[in-house]
C-alpha cells in the first residue's frame, strides 16, 4: 500500500513537472503559427507579391528552385533580421483570401528571436528592421500591382501601400536594427481622427520585449513605463494597429487577443542558460543581489518543480535609474488626448498615475538571453550594466545578434569590436550604420542604471552577480 502511495506520489510530481513544460511547448507552436490577418485587415504586403515570397526566402528549400532559395533566405535573413526556422523565415504567412494569396506578418517576426544561435519563442527578435522591410516593400510596391481596378485587390494594396510608407517614414521610425519605434502606433490616433500626424512627434524606439511572464505583469500596466493599461488586452494590438484602417478590426479579434495572451503567451516559460553555471559562485551573486537589486527587482521564486512562479514588476520613479527618456517622453499629455478622442476610447485606457513616471525595473526570467540591456537596448552585456555609464562601449554591432559567435559567455551578452576594428567602425556609426548600435544617437543614449552602491562592486562581484543572473 505504502509502497503505491510513493509511486503515486512520484508519479504526479513528474506530471507536474512535465505540465508546465508541455504547455510551453503547445504554447510556443501555437505562437510560431498565428497572426491576425482578418477580413482583408492586418499587417501585410500587396495582394500576390507573396507568389514572388521564394525571392523573399519564405517558402522551403525543396521548392523548384532548390538552392536558389535557400540563398533567397538567408539573404532576406541577413537583410532585415527575420529568423529562420524549419527553413522558413518566422513569422512569414501567405493567406488566401478573396482568390488572392496575402503575404502576412505575424507576432513573431518581432516576438520570437535567437539567443547564442537558440531559436526562443517568446523572446524580443534582435535584429528586426522594421525601417528596411517598410522601404523595400514600399519601393518594390510602387511598381507591383499599383495599376489592378480590382476593388477588393485594390483595398489591400492601398493598405499595405501606407503600412511600408509609415514604416519607412525616416522621421519617425527606428534609427538601428533591433529597435522598434512605437511612434507608427501613435499614427494610427491621428488618422483616425482625418489628422495628419506630426513629424516631429519623435521615435520613441525599443528593444522588442520578452513575453513569459506577460500573464502577471499585464495586471500592473504593459510596455515599457506601464502607463498602458492591461485590463482588457486591447494595447497588445498596438503594432497591428496602424496597420489596419479602422478600430473595428481590433474590437473583433478583442477576444482572440485575450486568448492568446490568457492561453498562449502566459504559458511561454523563460529559456534556461544552455552552458555551464559555476554555483559557488552564483551563490555569492545571490546575496548580493539580495542586498543591491532586490529591491527594484524583486524576488524570483521557484514553485517545487522549479518552474517560475510570475510575478508583476513594479515602476521605479525615472530619477532613482535615469535611463534615456525618449520613450517616457512619448507618452506625452497630447498623446493621451489623442487617444481619449480616438474611436477607441473605451478600450485602449490608460494607468494615469504612471503616465511619465518611470520605467519597470523588469523581473530578470531568462535575462541571459535579453540582451542588448535596457528598454532601448543600449548596454551590450550583463557586466557592463554594472559599471559606470560613460566606461561603456559607445558602438556595438547588431548584425546577427542571435548568432552563436555573437554571444559572450563570460560578459552575458554581445561580442564586442576588437581594438582593430574599432576606429573603422566608428566611422560607420557615425555614416549611420543601422547595423551599429551607436549611444549617440537619437534616444540610443546609455546613461543610467549606475545606481548607488554600485560604485562599491569589484569585479569579482560583478563577475558573482552576472553569474547569478544566469539562473534565472
Ligand atoms: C513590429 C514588431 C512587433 C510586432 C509585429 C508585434 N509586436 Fe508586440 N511589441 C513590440 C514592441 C516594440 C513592444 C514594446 C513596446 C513598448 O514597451 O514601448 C511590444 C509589446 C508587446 C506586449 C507587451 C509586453 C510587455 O512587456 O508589456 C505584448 C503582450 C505584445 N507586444 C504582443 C504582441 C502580439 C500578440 C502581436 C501580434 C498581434 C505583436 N505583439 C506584434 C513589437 C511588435
Ligand atoms: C533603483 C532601482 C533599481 C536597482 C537597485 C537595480 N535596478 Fe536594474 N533596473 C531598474 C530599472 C528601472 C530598469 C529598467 C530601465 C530601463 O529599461 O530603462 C532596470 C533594468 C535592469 C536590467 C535590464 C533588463 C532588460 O530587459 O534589459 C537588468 C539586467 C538589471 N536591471 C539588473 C540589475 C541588477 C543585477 C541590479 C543589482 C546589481 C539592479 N538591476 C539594481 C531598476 C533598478
Amino acid at each position: 500500500m505504502k509502497k503505491i502511495t510513493i509511486f503515486t506520489f512520484l508519479i504526479s510530481n513528474l506530471l507536474l513537472a512535465n505540465t508546465r513544460t508541455a504547455e510551453h511547448n503547445a504554447a510556443a507552436e501555437k505562437f510560431y503559427n498565428w497572426h491576425f490577418f482578418e477580413n482583408g485587415r492586418g499587417m501585410s504586403i500587396s495582394p500576390n507579391l507573396s507568389k514572388l515570397m521564394w525571392m523573399l526566402g519564405a517558402d522551403n528549400r525543396d521548392g523548384p528552385l532548390g538552392d536558389s532559395e535557400a540563398g533567397a533566405t538567408s539573404f532576406i535573413e541577413r537583410r532585415y533580421g527575420f529568423i529562420e526556422r524549419n527553413k522558413k523565415l518566422m513569422g512569414v504567412f501567405k493567406v488566401k483570401y478573396k482568390n488572392m494569396e496575402i503575404g502576412v506578418l505575424g507576432c513573431t517576426a518581432c516576438h520570437s528571436g535567437k539567443a547564442a544561435g537558440i531559436i526562443i519563442p517568446g523572446l524580443g527578435n534582435k535584429t528586426i528592421d522594421p525601417y528596411k522591410v517598410g522601404r523595400d516593400t514600399y519601393k518594390i510596391q510602387r511598381f507591383w500591382g499599383s495599376r489592378s481596378s480590382n476593388p477588393d485587390y485594390k483595398y489591400i494594396y492601398n493598405k499595405a501601400q501606407h503600412f511600408a510608407k509609415i514604416t519607412s517614414d525616416k522621421k519617425i521610425s527606428s534609427l538601428t536594427r533591433g529597435l522598434v519605434p512605437d511612434s507608427t502606433i501613435k499614427t494610427f490616433f491621428y488618422e483616425d481622427q482625418g489628422l495628419p500626424y506630426p513629424k516631429d512627434m519623435g521615435r520613441a524606439q525599443v528593444k522588442v520585449p520578452h513575453l513569459w511572464g506577460i500573464g502577471a505583469k499585464r495586471e500592473a500596466g504593459i510596455f515599457n513605463d506601464g502607463s498602458l493599461s492591461g485590463d482588457n488586452y486591447a494595447w497588445i494590438f498596438g503594432a497591428e494597429l496602424f496597420a489596419s484602417d479602422s478600430g473595428e478590426h481590433l474590437r473583433n479579434v478583442l477576444p482572440q487577443i485575450k486568448w492568446l495572451t490568457d492561453e498562449v503567451l502566459s504559458k511561454l516559460l523563460p529559456p534556461k542558460y544552455p552552458f555551464t553555471i559555476n554555483n559557488a559562485l552564483a551563490a555569492k551573486g545571490k546575496v548580493l543581489y539580495k542586498s543591491s537589486c532586490l529591491k527594484c527587482h524583486g524576488p524570483h521564486h521557484l514553485d517545487a518543480k522549479k518552474n517560475p512562479i510570475y510575478t508583476a514588476p513594479k515602476v521605479i520613479p525615472k530619477n532613482k535609474v535615469n535611463t534615456d527618456s525618449e520613450k517616457l517622453l512619448a507618452i506625452s499629455p497630447e498623446f493621451v488626448a489623442r487617444v481619449e478622442q480616438s474611436s477607441l476610447s473605451d478600450i485602449l485606457t490608460f494607468n494615469y498615475d504612471l503616465v511619465q513616471k518611470g520605467y519597470f525595473a523588469p523581473k530578470l526570467w531568462g535575462i541571459w538571453s535579453r540582451f542588448p540591456y535596457l528598454h532601448n537596448g543600449s548596454v551590450p552585456n550583463l557586466y557592463q550594466l554594472m559599471i559606470r555609464p560613460e566606461e561603456r562601449s559607445k558602438i556595438f554591432s547588431m548584425y546577427r545578434a542571435g548568432d552563436k559567435h555573437r554571444f559572450d559567455e563570460k560578459n552575458i551578452g554581445l561580442t564586442l569590436f576588437t581594438k582593430n576594428e574599432y576606429a573603422k567602425m566608428l566611422r560607420k556609426a557615425k555614416k549611420g550604420d543601422r547595423d551599429i548600435y551607436f549611444i549617440e544617437r537619437e534616444g540610443q543614449s546609455n546613461v543610467g542604471h549606475f545606481i548607488k552602491g554600485f560604485e562599491k562592486f569589484t569585479k569579482e562581484d560583478r563577475l558573482a552577480l552576472v553569474e547569478y543572473l544566469k539562473t534565472l
